[in-house]
């Protein structure tokens, strides 16, 4: 707008000056002479500057406008019309631009909004691309590892390979043995059947030999049963030889002091001595109160008789049996101990009495140490 307002008045403003110059004084034959002179290439000095000021079209246009100056400014007006609708089209094309501005303007914040978001995300994924980074070198050493790994595994299968080789070899081998097995047991088995065949035949003996045993066996219990009856028979009897060993179970033993210790004797008589000590005493026939032994059955029995004593005086003891003697029993020493035993066996029949006795005149000694003793037993019963 502006522009077309500058050049309006500068069409003014040359419209004047050419006015100006109509006024003064230059007439139109005094132009066109000095418009011939410069065509034919004389260039008076005073004509110089005008030349300089003006191009050969300017100086046509020039010649158009003084010729025609109200058609030039016709064009003109048509022109500024022109431009003025040239202007509103301008001014609305100004108005959608701005409209289209101010969308992009929209856009343009819309964008950087994005591109923050963008900014974010990129950091983001940086990173995680560290991360990826990390667990990549992380890997890379696994992968190290791994190569290691396989490397190993690798020379193992080689060994392996080797090791397969000589097993193949070994089963080769062992296939040659299958074979010869195979051979060895088709023959076991041809013995197996002889054998089932001989195996059969002697189940056959067996049930043969089962019967006799069985026979056998119902002989040998009846045998056996009469043997029970028998050992029945015996075990009867033997109840009845206990029940008369029992009567026959006859022994005793006894020293002469029951307590403390001492000299029996010397006396002026004879005397019957009572071994008061009793060791044993089964069956009971001997009487520890008046030293007798009495015979509760027939038999032949042992009697025995041991004395101690000291120096001094003589020890002199007899066994006798019904009154009567049997053996003596003797020591004598100045002084110190003495000892002397005698025994004698002796056929008695039921009541018959033994007991010892000291002599006249005789002393024995006994204590806890149990010196002098008086024992006898039946060896046997006699008819
Ligand atoms: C067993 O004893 C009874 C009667 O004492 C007698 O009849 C039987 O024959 C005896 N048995 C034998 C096997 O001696
Ligand atoms: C038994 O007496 C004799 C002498 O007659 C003597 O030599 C011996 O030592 C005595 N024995 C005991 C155990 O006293
Ligand atoms: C003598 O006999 C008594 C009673 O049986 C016994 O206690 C004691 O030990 C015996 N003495 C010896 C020395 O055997």
């Amino acid at each position: 707008m502006k522009g077309l307002v500058c050049l309006l008045l500068l069409l003014e403003t040359f419209v004047c000056v050419v006015q100006h110059q109509v006024d003064g004084g230059l007439n139109e034959n005094e132009i066109s002479q000095q418009l011939r002179s410069e065509d034919g290439g004389q260039n008076p000095p005073q004509t110089d500057t005008l030349r300089d000021e003006a191009s050969t079209d300017s100086q046509q246009n020039y010649h158009l406008c003084f010729t025609d100056i109200h058609a030039a400014l016709r064009e003109l007006t048509a022109t500024v019309t022109e431009q003025r609708v040239n202007i509103r089209e301008l001014t609305a094309t100004v108005t959608e631009q701005k409209t289209n501005i101010r969308e992009l303007t929209t856009t343009v914040t819309e964008q950087k909004g994005n591109i923050r978001e963008l900014t974010a995300t990129v950091t983001e994924q940086k990173g995680n691309i560290r991360e990826l980074t990390a667990t990549v070198t992380e890997q890379k050493a696994n992968n190290r590892e791994l190569t290691a790994n396989i490397r190993e595994l690798t020379a193992t299968v080689t060994e392996q390979k080797g090791n397969i080789r000589e097993l193949t070899a070994t089963v080769t081998e062992q296939k040659g043995n299958i074979r010869e097995l195979t051979a060895t047991v088709t023959e076991q088995k041809g013995n197996i059947r002889e054998l089932t065949a001989t195996v059969t035949e002697q189940k056959a003996n067996i049930r043969a030999l089962e019967t006799r045993l069985r026979e056998q066996q119902t002989f040998v219990l009846e045998e056996l049963n009469k043997k029970n009856e028998e050992m029945s028979n015996l075990t009867l009897g033997q109840v009845e030889l206990r029940k008369e060993n029992r009567d026959r179970e006859i022994a005793f033993s006894a020293s002469l002091m029951q307590s403390g210790s001492g000299e029996i004797g010397p006396f002026t008589a004879e005397i019957t001595l009572t071994y008061r000590n009793v060791f044993t005493n089964i069956g009971n026939a001997y009487n520890p109160i008046t030293g007798v032994f009495t015979a509760p059955l027939k038999g032949a029995y042992m009697f025995r008789v041991s004395l101690y004593g000291h120096g001094g005086t003589p020890a002199t003891v007899t066994i006798d049996k019904n009154g009567e003697r049997t053996v003596v029993a003797h020591d004598i020493q100045a002084q110190d101990r003495l000892n002397s035993s005698n025994g004698v066996v002796l056929i008695l029949e039921v009541g018959d009495v033994v007991y010892v006795r000291l002599w006249s005149g005789n002393r024995i000694f006994d204590s806890e140490n149990n010196h002098s003793t008086f024992s006898g037993f039946l060896l046997f019963p006699l008819r």
